[in-house]
């Protein structure tokens, strides 16, 4: 049977009511209480409520991000901590010597991506221009593990915070062309993102339990392969699964979907880093 078929069948069956282990379970990470639900942002019209992906998650996932010392990502964390006080490139120069407080890039995650000079920006691309630019070191790979790391630690920063991207203005065609992307079908099996996130949430792929594909987890540490995934790299995933062919983590397809998604997500607390299956 295929994954559509699959999905099809259960939809039937779950389609009446949105099934999740708890809808009442409270997120709330060392005395901190996430918003883990919240009305939907006027421009979702088929949608009242969001949903961070934790909700969907199993109790026992779940409780790994109660307490920073279970959850698997702050070894990443701790590690790109160490990076970020470490010299590299030609100016002999480490984050730290020019961002003196990792505490500052509080609130940078909830407003990106982001549009400067007409460019879309996302946080590996503004970590990137730094090396690049002002450390005259090699970039890092899109989502490779230093950048992984690296974003994971200043998304971490904003935990707490709600997502907030401008989706008006310069970054309006941006918006939309990530808009079309989410509901343009695509691959063999013939979906859209929206087919999945938006119209099946709550119900059970296979034994997964399918969440509104939010994006204010991210990045997460995900049990599957045990390290920090991305945006993009998820997004990549979920495209091979409809046996689509993947946009490049780092294009400009994937950074519009993501400020489409991230505007998806408007409200919910940032999670990051988060844990997910
Ligand atoms: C030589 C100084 C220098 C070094 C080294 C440096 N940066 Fe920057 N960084 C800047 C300046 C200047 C800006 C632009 C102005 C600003 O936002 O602070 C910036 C901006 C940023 C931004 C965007 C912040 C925002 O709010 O828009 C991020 C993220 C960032 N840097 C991360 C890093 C990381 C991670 C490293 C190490 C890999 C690093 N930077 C190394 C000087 C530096
Ligand atoms: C065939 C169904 C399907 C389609 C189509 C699909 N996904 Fe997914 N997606 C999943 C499943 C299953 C998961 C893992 C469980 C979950 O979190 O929903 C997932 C997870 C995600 C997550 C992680 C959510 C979290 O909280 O960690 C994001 C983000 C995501 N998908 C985005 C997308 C985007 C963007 C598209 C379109 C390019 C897409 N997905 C298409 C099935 C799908």
């Amino acid at each position: 049977m295929t994954l559509k078929a699959l999905m099809l069948g259960c939809a039937a069956a779950a389609m009446a009511t949105v099934a999740f282990a708890d809808e009442d379970a409270v997120l709330s990470i060392e005395g901190e209480t996430m918003v883990t639900q919240a009305a939907a942002p006027a421009h979702m019209e088929n949608v009242d409520t969001v949903y961070s992906g934790w909700t969907f998650r199993t109790p026992e996932t779940q409780a790994l991000q109660l307490d920073d010392f279970d959850n698997p990502a702050f070894v990443f964390v701790d590690q790109a901590l160490e990076l970020y006080e470490t010299a590299d490139g030609t100016a002999g120069k480490s984050c730290m010597d020019c961002h003196a407080n990792v505490a500052d890039f509080a609130g940078l995650k909830t407003s990106l991506p982001r549009v400067e000079d007409g460019e879309l920006v996302t946080m590996t691309n503004l970590v990137n221009e730094c090396r690049t630019e002002r450390m005259g070191a090699e970039p890092w790979k899109y989502s490779g593990g230093q950048m992984s790391a690296m974003t994971a630690l200043l998304a971490h920063q904003s935990r707490g915070m709600p997502m907030n991207v401008s989706i008006d203005g310069d970054a309006a065609p941006f918006w939309e062309k990530g808009k079309e992307l989410y509901y343009t079908r695509v691959g063999q099996l013939d979906m859209s993102c929206s087919n999945c996130h938006e119209d099946n949430y709550g119900v059970m792929i296979r034994a997964d339990h399918l969440s509104q594909g939010q994006i204010n987890g991210f990045p997460t540490y995900r049990l599957k392969n045990a390290k920090i995934n991305t945006t993009h790299g998820r997004f990549k995933g979920c495209m091979k699964n409809i046996r689509a062919t993947p946009f490049k983590e780092g294009s400009p397809e994937f950074k519009a979907l993501e400020l489409y998604v991230a505007s998806r997500s408007t409200g919910l607390s940032v999670e990051s880093p988060s844990v997910r299956n």
